[in-house]
């Protein structure tokens, strides 16, 4: 086993950036993580011809790719670290840090030069792992979101009344979501500061709608997920409804900051939290 500061085997493994022809090995290393739903497959090429970072370490025995970790540029000038990943049969040898000591390395380099304005990384509060590392490194918590799903055995029969809505950059910052998150917006597990060039970018992907009259839209960024821009307990339900509805759409979640008297509201939904209504996706940042 390695310590976070001993440098690699280099007889028996290599750190490279990721190829296309990676692909397979990917697969075969996202089978184990998260029973089998890792986003990893699915944004692999797209990453790969991406800026920043994206690193694995191969095994040069048998070629395969046993630790993966990515550096990217968001809208809103952050450097994000994502895409942590050991294969299960690596783990506990200090893998991980060999990932990020090159991935970091880069986002500070950047960081000087102004490339980015900070550095921020998103994590489950349950994964004890990935929280060591960020915060060994001088990540600190910013923001905690709560995730919520709609619940499954449940008979959702609300008739929903839909509009379409187009809304302009102006209109959609001046939504009541935004002033309860301070800009920001949870896609899954990336938060980031809302501005034009992320509305613009989601203009392409998202679909925009007034669910009995809130506004908000869905969206696939690793994965589905809904905001209601004016977020009651009923709209946040009433999104979820509609946009685990709509076709092709899976395991839409919402990410929302409730007060205390929302949360009691939301108890009484049929909508479930994924870690006992306490806020579970955490933002945190680099403190210099
Ligand atoms: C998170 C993950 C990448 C860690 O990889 P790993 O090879 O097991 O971790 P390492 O051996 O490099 O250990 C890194 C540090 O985390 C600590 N750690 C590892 N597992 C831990 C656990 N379950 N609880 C607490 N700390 C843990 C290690 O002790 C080490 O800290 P140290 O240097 O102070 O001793 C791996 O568990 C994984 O792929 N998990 C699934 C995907 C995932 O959750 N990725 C992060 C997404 S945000």
């Amino acid at each position: 086993m390695y310590s976070r500061d001993e440098e690699m085997d280099i007889e028996n493994w290599v750190i490279r950036p990721l190829r296309h022809d990676d692909y397979e090995s990917i697969c075969e290393l996202s089978k184990s993580i998260w029973e089998g739903n890792d986003y990893l497959p699915e944004v692999f090429h797209q990453w790969v011809d991406s800026p920043g970072l994206f690193l694995c370490i191969e095994d040069i025995s048998t070629h395969q790719v046993i630790a993966t970790g990515k550096y990217s540029y968001l809208e809103d000038g952050s450097g994000i670290l994502e895409g942590l990943r050991v294969h299960e049969n690596f783990r506990g040898q200090h893998l991980s840090w060999q990932i990020c000591k090159e991935l970091f390395k880069k986002a500070i380099e950047d960081r000087k030069k102004g490339r980015v304005s900070q550095i921020v990384n998103c994590t489950h509060v349950t994964n004890e792992a990935s929280l060591h590392i960020s915060t060994s490194v001088g990540f600190t918590i910013k923001k905690k979101f709560l995730i919520l799903e709609l619940q499954q055995e449940y008979n959702h029969d609300k008739v929903l009344n839909i509009e379409s809505w187009q809304p302009s950059f102006e209109e959609f910052m001046q939504q009541p979501y935004f002033s309860s998150t301070q800009g920001l917006l949870a896609q899954n597990f990336v938060v980031q500061g809302m501005n034009l060039a992320l509305f613009q970018a989601m203009q392409k992907t998202a679909t925009f709608a007034k669910v009995n009259g809130c506004p908000g839209f869905y969206d696939n960024h690793h994965g589905w997920y809904n905001v209601a821009l004016d977020p009651t307990p009923a709209s946040i339900y009433d999104w979820l409804l509609y946009a685990n509805k709509q076709p092709g759409v899976m395991d839409c979640l919402a990410f929302v900051l409730p007060q205390p008297a929302q949360i009691e509201g939301l108890k009484k939904l049929p909508v479930i939290p994924c870690t006992n209504y306490e806020p579970d996706l955490l933002y945190l940042t680099m403190t210099e």
